[in-house]
């Protein structure tokens, strides 16, 4: 199963994408659907495969950061130094789109998001393929984010010309974006690089909007949602909560944090979850889509603390937990 793509799979890839198909793409953070992000018909199959909404901007993903500036305009110094610092990584930097990026890939922006993904499979690929791939994260739009290819089947199936192997994503989350159109960054969405290690690469305080990351009208709030309803319960209270919960007749699946793993919950399935912050990231989406398939109607998992991979780990929950369409 985890047999990582080769180089005739590299030239197969690379061929789709030339033809204007789509391929999963595995990264450090998730699963990516890819097409070649200069050919508008692609992009637009990305969009239709997903079911998400025309106008919501897609990510370039580039080879390395020395060909940012065929893609990017004005990129300001303080971008240049996050792609040195982080690049290959999990930092997504939005800046003023390069002539040559479609409409239809920023999703009728004038701005592009742009990242180099430190995975070997995807790096194999941007390197082959000489462009950039447009890539959302490889899931029907509002689920949760597949990080195995597995995952990518279990999601889009047929709906894919070519799924690239590469083992379990790494970091599990997808990256952080960073508004870099001007001096003063933001963070748009918390992710794999924490805010921490950008305030120390900058030397400075980065704001955190607690809005979502996106700047585009209609956005649902429900997000990397299970099928299963999400509630968020303190961790202390969980045990308690999923008794009630299984009283009221539900299937009910429990996040467990590490600390109790070994007392009896009464609960249709549970996840222990990992005590560091990193596991936990790794691991989330894994949870989400484990419990679903375990037929939980109702999850009950907690936020952690609000530091390092905690920002995007608690961003994730909130977005799952959110109000789903009537
Ligand atoms: O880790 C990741 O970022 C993964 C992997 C595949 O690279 N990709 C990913 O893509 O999460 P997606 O499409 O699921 O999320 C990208 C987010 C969207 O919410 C989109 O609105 C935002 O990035 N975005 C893209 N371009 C933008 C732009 N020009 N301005 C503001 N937001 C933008
Ligand atoms: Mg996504």
């Amino acid at each position: 199963m985890d047999v990582r793509a080769d180089a005739a799979d590299i030239e197969k890839a690379v061929g789709v994408l030339r033809a204007g198909g789509l391929v999963a793409l595995p990264t450090e953070t998730v699963y990516g659907l890819a097409a070649d992000a200069e050919d508008p018909a692609a992009v637009a199959r990305i969009f239709q495969t997903k079911g998400r909404p025309p106008n919501h901007p897609l990510i370039v993903h580039i080879g390395g950061a020395e060909h940012l500036d065929a893609w990017a305009e004005d990129v300001p110094e303080a971008a240049r130094l996050l792609a040195e610092r982080f690049w290959p990584g999990p930092l997504t930097m939005v800046l003023r789109r390069g002539a040559r990026v479609p409409y239809e890939t920023t999703g009728g922006l004038d701005t592009v998001a742009v990242r180099v993904p430190n995975h070997p499979v995807a790096l194999a690929l941007l390197d082959a393929f000489g462009g950039g791939v447009a890539a959302p994260s490889a899931n029907r739009f509002g689920s949760v984010s597949p990080t195995t290819a597995d995952d990518v089947r279990a999601e889009l199936g047929d709906g894919v010309d070519f799924v690239l192997e590469g083992g379990a994503c790494e970091v599990g989350v997808e990256s952080t974006i960073i508004d870099a159109t001007s001096e003063s960054l933001s963070i748009l969405r918390p992710g794999g690089v924490t805010r921490e290690e950008l305030e120390e690469a900058l030397g400075r305080p980065l704001d955190v909007p607690d809005t979502s990351e996106v700047r585009v009208p209609g956005q649902h709030p429900s997000h990397y949602a299970p099928n299963a309803r999400v509630v968020l319960v303190d961790p202390d209270e969980i045990v308690a909560e999923a008794e009630r919960a299984r009283e009221l007749g539900h299937r009910v699946g429990v996040f467990l944090p590490a600390d109790l793993s070994g007392t009896p919950v009464d609960a249709h399935a549970v996840v222990t979850v990992p005590a560091s912050l990193d596991a936990y990231a790794r691991g989330l989406y894994g949870y989400l889509r484990e419990l679903d398939r375990q037929g939980c109607d109702l999850i009950l998992a907690y936020l952690p603390e609000q530091e390092g991979l905690g920002l995007a780990i608690a961003n994730r929950l909130r977005r799952a937990a959110g109000p789903r369409p009537a």
